[in-house]
């Protein structure tokens, strides 16, 4: 079987690790996609187990489209049977002379056609079909994932800005830590500490539903047992964990998630540049600081990342730091260890790994 799973751009190829070591063999990374192919069992494993994706898809098919008319041939010709009430949702990038809804319709149209047993329902759909086209590159495959896999479950407080936790857990794995007392200086509602706690002890998406109860390839025995073996699999170490932020009413939040989510992390209400009041040592730093663009100037912003590299400077020397910020301002104060290019949603931003 194949499958796509769609991950944060810039970071595929630590997604695709994660998905070998899930059992798929990486076919290839495109932008934001990783494509493998593996067993049917994969569906019920990267949904459960996995930390890095968005969603996977069964691959339906693949192609190069110019118009309408090829997307509606491109469906005519694909030996695809299923039946249930379905929708279908399409990506669009690039310039053409139709938009997404135009494709939704084709081919809806086209796959009522060719399943007889089959009815569009665009509020409730037991089954729904992605489609992305970017420019003449039109995909198509089956959703087993439903809501995002960043909706982890746990998430109990709402920061106004939080970090989406599958980036969160495509830092981590990328900054190489295992298991070394890890801070997040400015911590917010907890989303590093508790991504690093469920990666290193393997903590499954177990406070989710997903949607793959629908498709015609669902198997409840497979299900359960894939579901048993990742549960079994959980371990249950105390963590090194510590999280500092400036507002009190963030670090309720950010307990409540904790709790929610089953992690022990030690919150220190207070700076991050003042961290060594409250730690006196830190192996891994993985953060998001504010950036400016939604709370606070950026001039503001820049005195307090100079203030934070100088206590970096004075107290941590030999920590790793990563990071993700829109701005190169680190950059003159640490050696950079690597850097990627990164969307963080509709933001480019860069991550960064320094040693201090
Ligand atoms: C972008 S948010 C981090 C969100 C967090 N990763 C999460 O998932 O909820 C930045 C956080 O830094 C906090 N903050 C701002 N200035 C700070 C400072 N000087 N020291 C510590 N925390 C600060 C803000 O209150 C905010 O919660």
């Amino acid at each position: 079987m194949e499958f796509l799973s769609t991950t944060v751009k810039g970071l595929e190829d630590i997604a695709s690790k994660e998905i070998a070591s899930l059992g798929g063999k990486v076919l290839k990374q495109e932008e934001g996609k990783v494509y493998f192919s593996g067993p049917e069992e994969l569906i019920y494993v990267l949904n459960y187990a996995s930390k890095t994706v968005f969603r996977t898809v069964i691959l339906i098919g693949e192609g190069t489209v110019h118009s309408l008319e090829d997307i509606r041939k491109f469906v005519e010709t694909l030996d695809i049977s299923f039946s249930g009430e379905f929708e279908v949702r399409t990506k669009r990038k690039g310039t053409h002379s139709f938009t997404s809804m135009d494709v939704n319709a084709v081919v809806g149209e086209m796959l009522l056609k060719k399943c007889p047993n089959t009815k569009v329902n665009l509020t409730a759909p037991e089954i729904r079909v992605l489609c992305w086209l970017e420019d003449d590159k039109f995909v198509m495959g089956f959703d087993t994932t439903g809501e995002s896999l960043h909706r982890r479950g746990y998430r109990v407080y709402q920061h106004p800005a939080p970090l989406n936790p599958v980036l969160a857990a495509l830092l981590i794995r990328w900054s190489g830590w295992r298991g070394e007392t890890l801070v997040d200086p400015f911590c917010g509602s907890g989303t590093v500490l508790i991504e690093a706690h469920h990666s290193y002890n393997r903590v499954p998406n177990k406070f989710r539903k997903f949607i793959f109860r629908n498709l015609p390839f669902y198997s409840k025995d497979e299900w359960t047992a894939i579901k048993n073996k990742y549960d079994s699999r959980e371990k249950k170490v105390k963590l090194s964990l510590v999280g500092i932020e400036k507002f009190q009413k963030h670090i309720e939040g950010a307990q409540k998630n904790l709790h929610k989510a089953g992690v022990d992390a030690h919150l220190y209400k207070g700076l991050a540049e003042k961290m060594h009041l409250y730690v006196s040592h830190a192996d891994y730093i993985i953060t998001n600081p504010p950036f400016g663009l939604r709370i606070g100037s950026k001039k503001k912003i820049f005195r307090l990342y100079e203030n934070f590299a100088e206590e970096l400077e004075n107290h941590f020397s030999g920590t790793q730091f990563v990071l993700i910020t829109p701005y190169t301002k680190f950059e003159h104060y640490f050696d950079v260890l690597e850097k990627r290019e990164i969307m963080y949603g509709d933001l480019p931003v860069k991550a960064y790994r320094f040693k201090i």
